[in-house]
C-alpha cells in the first residue's frame, strides 16, 4: 500500500502520523518511509535514537527504493505545490490528512481537501490527531462538517499525549518510549492503520 500524509496546515501531526503508520505497516510487510519535507523532520527523528525498524529515505530516492518494499508511507511538508499534490495523488492508494479538532484549524483542512479533490475524490481519509480529552464538541462538529463535504473520516482518533513528543525527542517509535501512555498512544495508531489497511 502507498500512503501520503498531507496537510497545508503545519504542526497537525503529519510527521508523527507518517512515522507511526510506517511502524504499523512494517508489522505487516517491509515498509519504507519517504521524507518529502525539506526540513527532514522524519529523517532527523529516525537518526536521534537507535534507528527505526523500517527504512527511512528522502523522497528523491522514491523511484529506486519503492520497488524494493511492500508498503510506502510518504511524509510531506506544509508547502505542497499543486504539482506535488498531483504527483502524490497519482502515486498513492490513499492520502491521509491529519487534522486537529479545533475550529481554527478547520480552514487549513478545507483548503487541503479542495486542493487534493482537484485531482479526483476517492482517496482522502481524514485522521483526527492531537485530540484533547475535552474536545468532544469540536470533534463532533468537525465530523459533521466533513460528512457534509462527503469526506471520509477515520473512526480511530489519535489522543493528545506527551508520549508522542517524548518519542520524537528520543528518536523512537512511541511503543518504545518510557511513558505511562505509550501503549495507548501506539494502540491509537495501530487502530488507524488497521482501518486504513481495510
Ligand atoms: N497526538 C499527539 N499528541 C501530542 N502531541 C503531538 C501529537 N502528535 C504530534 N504531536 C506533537 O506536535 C508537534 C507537531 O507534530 P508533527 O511534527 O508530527 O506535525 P507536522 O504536521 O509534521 O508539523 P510540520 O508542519 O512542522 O511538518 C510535535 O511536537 C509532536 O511531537
Ligand atoms: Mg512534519
Amino acid at each position: 500500500m502507498i500512503l501520503a500524509v498531507v496537510s497545508h496546515k503545519g504542526g497537525v501531526g503529519k510527521t508523527t502520523t507518517a512515522v507511526h503508520l510506517a511502524a504499523y505497516f512494517q508489522t505487516l510487510g517491509s515498509t519504507l518511509l519517504l521524507d518529502g519535507d525539506d526540513t527532514r523532520n522524519a529523517i532527523n527523528w529516525s537518526q536521534r535514537g537507535a534507528g527505526f525498524p523500517f527504512r527511512v529515505a528522502p523522497i528523491q530516492e522514491a523511484a529506486q527504493l519503492m520497488p524494493t518494499v511492500t508498503h510506502t508511507v510518504i511524509d510531506t511538508g506544509q508547502r505542497q505545490t499543486a504539482e506535488d499534490l498531483r504527483a502524490a495523488y497519482a502515486t498513492c492508494d490513499l492520502i491521509i490528512i491529519p487534522s486537529v479538532p479545533a475550529s481554527l484549524d478547520t480552514d487549513g483542512l478545507g483548503q487541503t481537501i479542495r486542493a487534493i479533490r482537484e485531482h479526483g475524490p476517492d482517496k482522502l481519509r481524514v485522521l483526527l490527531t492531537r485530540v484533547p480529552p475535552d474536545a468532544a464538541k469540536e470533534t463532533a462538529e468537525l465530523r459533521g462538517l466533513l460528512l457534509q463535504m462527503t469526506v471520509e473520516i477515520l473512526t480511530s482518533e489519535i489522543p493528545m499525549l506527551k508520549a508522542f513528543a517524548k518519542a520524537a525527542a528520543a528518536g523512537e517509535i512511541v511503543n518504545q518510549t518510557k511513558d505511562r501512555n505509550a501503549h495507548r498512544a501506539w494502540e491509537a495508531y495501530k487502530a488507524a492503520g488497521k482501518e486504513i489497511r481495510g
